[in-house]
């Protein structure tokens, strides 16, 4: 008999996991629906003054990066050959909103990182080249630049769009067949032999180089096979982005990355208390 009296509980408790189940999955879709979309802010609305000012030389700065701080950067590339169309396209790491996400806790360093922290992190190493102290004046710009992007935005918002989404293939990457689609659909512009083209005296390149000397060096999130899969997944080739298929991307990517490039001397600093990615260097 007690079988039957306990049945209102066990169907009790049955729908009780129900409803945890289903707040779950809800409040995990609202997790999803409460990034904000990404929405580029008009330029020519802000008023003219020394914040417009500060704001249109960091927009410069971004572009021509080693012709404007040439003690700053190593190779022939500007922050905006990765982060494209001017930090504002979605899955290439945009800048708009981003104020709202730093400071921001950092595996790899183990520690809070400031925006300033963060733009010295691609100077020394998707830019090969040094850090700019927080009070110099083009480190104001860069800055102002990313709060004019930010605009609108609020503490700890998430963009639609914000990063690199990461692409990882559960197989070896094919380096053969990734050789055999870089000079079928990358060589054109970044030349077979993966250094670009800049043109004249100018280190700006038109196409930004993909290994060698003037490149990112190993340090760098484009030196991780996963990041790299990703970023030519959605935004190469340039005119025809998203025509790869995954493991086009996936092998392309691990050919261009595993090319020669330059070291990162700080290297044995990183991932301090653990957390190293599985696609990481070193
Ligand atoms: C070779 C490519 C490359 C270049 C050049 C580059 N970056 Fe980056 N940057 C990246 C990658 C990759 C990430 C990490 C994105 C991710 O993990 O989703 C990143 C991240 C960032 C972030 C954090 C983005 C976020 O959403 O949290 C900032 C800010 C940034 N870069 C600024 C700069 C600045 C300023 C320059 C020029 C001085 C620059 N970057 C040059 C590749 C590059
Ligand atoms: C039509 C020319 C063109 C083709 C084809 C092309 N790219 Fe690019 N790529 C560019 C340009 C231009 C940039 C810089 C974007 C900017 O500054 O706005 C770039 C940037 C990049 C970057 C980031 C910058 C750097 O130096 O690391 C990577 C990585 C990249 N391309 C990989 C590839 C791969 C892999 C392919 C082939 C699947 C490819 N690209 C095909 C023109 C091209």
């Amino acid at each position: 008999m007690t079988s039957v009296k306990n049945l209102p509980l066990i169907y009790f408790l049955g729908i009780l996991l129900l409803v945890l189940f289903s707040l779950l999955i809800f409040s995990d879709l609202n997790a999803k629906d409460s990034k904000k979309k990404l929405i580029v802010p008009d330029i020519n609305k802000l008023k003219d003054g020394n914040f417009k000012k500060s704001v249109l030389r960091g927009q410069d700065l971004v572009k021509k990066t080693p012709d404007l701080l040439p003690d700053h950067v190593g190779g022939k590339i500007s922050c905006t050959n990765c982060h494209l169309q001017m930090g504002t396209r979605a899955k290439a790491g945009p800048w708009v909103g981003i104020l709202a996400r730093f400071p921001q806790y950092r595996k790899r360093s183990a520690s809070n990182a400031t925006i300033e922290d963060r733009i010295n992190g691609c100077f020394q190493r998707s830019m090969n080249g040094k850090p700019l102290k927080t009070d110099n004046q083009a480190m104001k710009d860069i800055v102002a630049y990313m709060t004019f992007l930010s605009q609108g935005y609020e503490k700890d918002d998430q963009v639609l769009g914000q990063g690199i989404p990461k692409l990882v293939l559960n197989q070896e990457p094919d380096v053969k067949n990734g050789k055999r689609v870089y000079m079928a659909k990358c060589a054109a512009c970044h030349q077979s032999t993966g250094l670009g083209i800049a043109v004249g005296e100018s280190r700006v390149s038109i196409f930004p180089p993909l290994w060698g000397k003037d490149s990112f060096n190993i340090g760098a999130g484009m030196a991780r096979l996963h990041t790299a899969a990703g970023f030519v997944k959605h935004n190469m080739p340039q005119g025809q982005e998203g025509t790869l298929t995954d493991k086009e991307a996936w092998d392309v990517a691990y050919y261009f990355s595993r090319q020669d490039r330059p070291d990162f001397k700080n290297k044995h600093n990183d991932w301090p208390k653990g957390g190293k990615p599985k696609d990481a260097r070193y």
